[in-house]
Parts: C-alpha cells; structure tokens; sequence
C-alpha cells in the first residue's frame, strides 16, 4: 500500500491518552496537520488538568510496584517494546513523516536510533549497583545503593517525535522509574503508538503513562505534583528555564537538553570535501531542526573561497519536498511560523551585508507546504542575529576566521555549549581544540554525535544532566550511602 494512503486505515494510532493502562479522551480536542500539505491528520483529545492528575497518580501506584520489579524482569519487558518497535518500523516511520515531515527513510533512522537506546537500557537495568566503602569509625562499614529517583515527568519536542521519547523513557524505565510522558502537540501520534506498543510489551499498570494537550494546563500538574520527583525535557532553553524555576519550588531533578549554536569550525589542514559533506549531513538532518545542527561554520580564512565553492556544490543538490516521495533529502519545516522567522533571520543578514550562495527563499508557493529551499549564505557577523540565535532551519551560514586562538574566542561567545565539530587532520589541533571548546560533545571529524552509549547533553545554557550510556540511567537514580556500626563488636 502506498505509504501516505496508510495513514487513512483508523487502526494505525490512537487519538486518545495512555493513563494507568487505559486510553482516556478529554472534554476538548487538537488538530495535528502535515506540514508538507498542510492537511489535517486527526483530532487528538485534550485530557487537561484532570487527565493530568489522573496520570501522576497513576504513575505515583506504578512506581510502588515497579521499584520492587526485579531489574532482569524490567529488562526482558523493555526487550519486548523494543521488539514491538522494530516489528513496526514502517508504520511508526510513516506517522513520522506524516505529522513531522522528515523523509520516511530519514524517520525510519530515527526510529533504529531511538530503539538502540531501549536496548542499551535495557541490558544497562542489570547494571545499576552500589559499592562498598571503607569508613573511619572502628567495626563500621559503609557502602552505597542506587535506587530510582521515582516518578519522572518527561516532556518531549517534535523534531525526533520517537528517538526523544525512547532517549528519556528507556533510562528511566531501566532505573526502576515510573512514567507520565507529554509529547509535542505537533507530533502526538507517534508518541501514542509507542504507547500502545508499550502497553502490548506488558509494563505493569500505571508505570508508562503518556497524556496529550494543552502545555499551559497539564505542564503545572507535571512539574508540580509532590509525587513527581524529576522532569525530564528537550526543548527550547527559554522553556527549560521556566521548568527549572518549576522544578525548584519542590527542589525536584532536571535533565534538560536545551538550545544550541553548534560551531563547525573547518581548519586549514582539514579534507575539506569531508568536511563539506559533513556540514550538509549535519546541517540537513531534520531539515536542519536539531539542537546540534551547525549554526555557524567557522572556515580558516585562507581555506574559506575553496570550501564555499565545494560547499555550494553539495548544497545545490539537496532536494526540498514532501517526506514520501523517495528523492526528498529534506521535508518541510515544522509549520509556516519557521519558515517566517527563518526566512526574516536570511533576510536580516543580507540586509546586513551577507551573500546568498543558493537558496534562500520559501517554497511553499512551489511546493504547497512548509517548505524552506535548502540554503547556503556567507558573510554575516559573528554579532549579527543568524549567528547568534538557533536557525533550526536548512540555512548553512559561512564566517571566515584567523587562527585557532581567534577561531576557538568565537566558537565559545554564545551563552550555549551543546554540540560542536571541528575538522582537522592535525593530533596536536585535536587536543588543544577539543579542550578549549566550552561544549558537551564534540565530532571530531565526524558529523553526528549522539549515540545509545555515549553521553549526550550540553554545559552553559544548553542544558544539565546526560542521556545514553551508562550516564542517561544514573541520571534516573539517587545514590544513597548507608553506614552500619557495630559489626567487630
Ligand atoms: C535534538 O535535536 O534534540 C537531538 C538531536 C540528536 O539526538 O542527535
């Protein structure tokens, strides 16, 4: 069947919650377009204020039974939505493209990466163990157990409608921790499919909840509640602020993954066709709406004419359209709202002296959606507005800079610190670059960075806490230390 007509068979998702293992509706609905025609989808219910009560409580009953789950049996039923997952790879990749855009094969990608996380979690759920300590005192002993953190709020973007879901829950889930997930309101559909895998895979009542609707009702609820004891999200860094400020009333967790201004500084001694297509493999992804997407490429200036040529090359054959058509390289942006505010950022630099090299201009006239042309632009300041905040959006912006003390000032003047790549085949260049960037992950001659075992999370204003590895479970975890006397009575 032809992969959009899919979407009309009504069994493919639910439009109602998930809350202590039942689907509930809501006194009110939400539309859920596709960016690419702007066509309506479905009307998913709003469980507001009392659906989100309803969850927390749901999940507060959950987590008294899942703490006491043995970790063997948490990880053989992570095991199992991790199969569920994988066995509907092509249906979960279709509502991806649906209500996000992105090309299916691309929104396939996602979901191999999400799922690696849940497998990663799961085998990590084994591993969760304390240690013993020596202590001062005569005939003590010390030692410490990590236990879960309890019931963990998870608010998750559109940009990767599963892998952020999957990035948050798996850890948590591994940890002992019960769930009440809030996904986008742009992409709800995904998230309620892996909820309806979640509930085949068998997780016990209560421990996996995911409700849908207004953010300005059931977010106080999710941050709020005293039985919620950490928030989990990926956003923007203004809403992870306010969270934060949320958060402190009941002095509960964070594990925010927030803004960035990814540098992709490309060195005089770089392989500058690897490193254009590096700039386009990450630039591009996701239509350029990632939070580790390079925002400023920072070029050596007696390297820069000659990258900008084989970068305009590479871009001039990215292919804007919709997600299903098999020759899409990017989909469109999320909705009409980006393509304005990236289009004014395109605008405001040319007006301050910037070159378009290609691109440059919406396509939504060509295209009948919320496309933006894939977009090469080069000479703006480092203090012009394009450098300074996030584009997420398919425009690749060139600066021109001098050497690598000069180089590593500016890729460091932002208040972010996600992610940061830098090309160069210099060892020496490696070490002193790599530690003097103030970022949480650095690509070192590699365009993407995330990964089911490594840690992925920022300094400065881009966020607190780590997801993946061994770190993304600790993160869900309290360590408690416990002293005993008396033992060499
Ligand atoms: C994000 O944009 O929030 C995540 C990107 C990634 O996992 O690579």
């Amino acid at each position: 069947m032809d992969l959009a007509e899919r979407l009309n068979d009504p069994a493919l998702f639910k439009t109602q919650s998930y809350v202590g293992g039942a689907w509930i509706g809501g006194d009110t609905s939400f539309a859920v377009d596709n960016p690419a025609n702007r066509q309506k989808l479905a009307e998913v219910a709003d469980v507001g204020e009392a659906g989100a009560k309803a969850a927390v409580a749901a999940a507060s009953d959950g987590f008294k039974v899942w703490r006491k789950t043995s970790p063997f049996e948490r990880s053989r039923i992570l095991l199992k939505w991790l199969d569920l997952i994988q066995d509907n790879t092509d249906d979960l990749a279709t509502l991806i493209t649906a209500e996000m855009g992105k090309p299916w094969r691309e929104a396939k990608g996602e979901i191999a990466y999400g799922a690696a996380f849940i497998e990663w979690s799961a085998h990590e759920a084994a591993r969760v163990h304390g240690e013993t300590l020596p202590v001062p005192a005569p005939g003590a002993r010390g030692w410490t157990i990590r236990q879960p953190v309890g019931v963990v709020s998870c608010i998750t973007p559109w940009n990767f409608p599963a892998a952020m879901i999957t990035r948050k829950a798996a850890p948590a889930l591994a940890a002992g921790c019960s769930l009440v997930i809030k996904p986008a309101p742009e992409t709800p559909l995904t998230a309620l499919t892996l909820a309806e895998l979640a509930d085949r895979a068998g997780f016990p009542r209560g421990v996996f909840n995911l409700i849908c609707g207004d953010a300005s009702k059931l977010g106080p609820i999710m941050t709020g509640s005293p039985e919620v004891r950490m928030i989990g999200f990926t956003g923007s860094t203004e809403v992870g602020k306010l969270l934060m400020r949320q958060a402190a009333d009941g002095i509960k967790r964070v594990a925010l993954e927030l803004g960035g201004n990814a540098p992709f500084i490309v060195m005089d001694d770089a392989d500058l066709d690897a490193a254009a297509a590096g700039v386009v493999q990450a630039k591009f992804r996701s239509g350029g709406q990632t939070c580790v997407s390079p925002n400023r490429i920072i070029v050596q200036d007696d390297v820069a004419d000659d990258f900008v040529e084989r970068l305009q090359a590479r871009i001039s054959e990215v292919k804007a359209g919709d997600g299903f058509a098999p020759d899409s390289d990017i989909g469109p942006l999320i909705h009409d709202e980006a393509v304005e505010r990236v289009d004014a950022l395109v605008k405001q630099a040319v007006s301050g002296g910037a070159r378009v090299v290609v691109g440059g201009q919406p396509l939504a006239d060509e295209l009948g959606g919320s496309f933006y042309a894939p977009t090469l632009i080069e000479g703006s300041g480092f203090d012009s507005e394009i450098a300074r905040s996030e584009i997420f959006g398919p425009v690749a912006s060139v600066y021109r800079a001098g050497d690598e003390k000069h180089i590593l000032d500016l890729a460091n003047d932002t208040p972010y610190g996600l992610a940061a790549y830098l090309y160069t085949r210099d060892i020496g260049r490696v070490h002193r670059m790599s530690e003097g960037l103030d970022y949480g992950m650095i690509g070192v001659n590699a365009p993407m960075v995330g990964s089911a075992s490594t840690p992925f999370g920022g300094m400065k204003e881009s966020g607190i806490g780590r997801e993946g590895g061994k770190w993304g479970v600790e993160e869900f975890t309290e360590l408690k230390y416990v002293l005993l006397s008396g033992v060499n009575s």
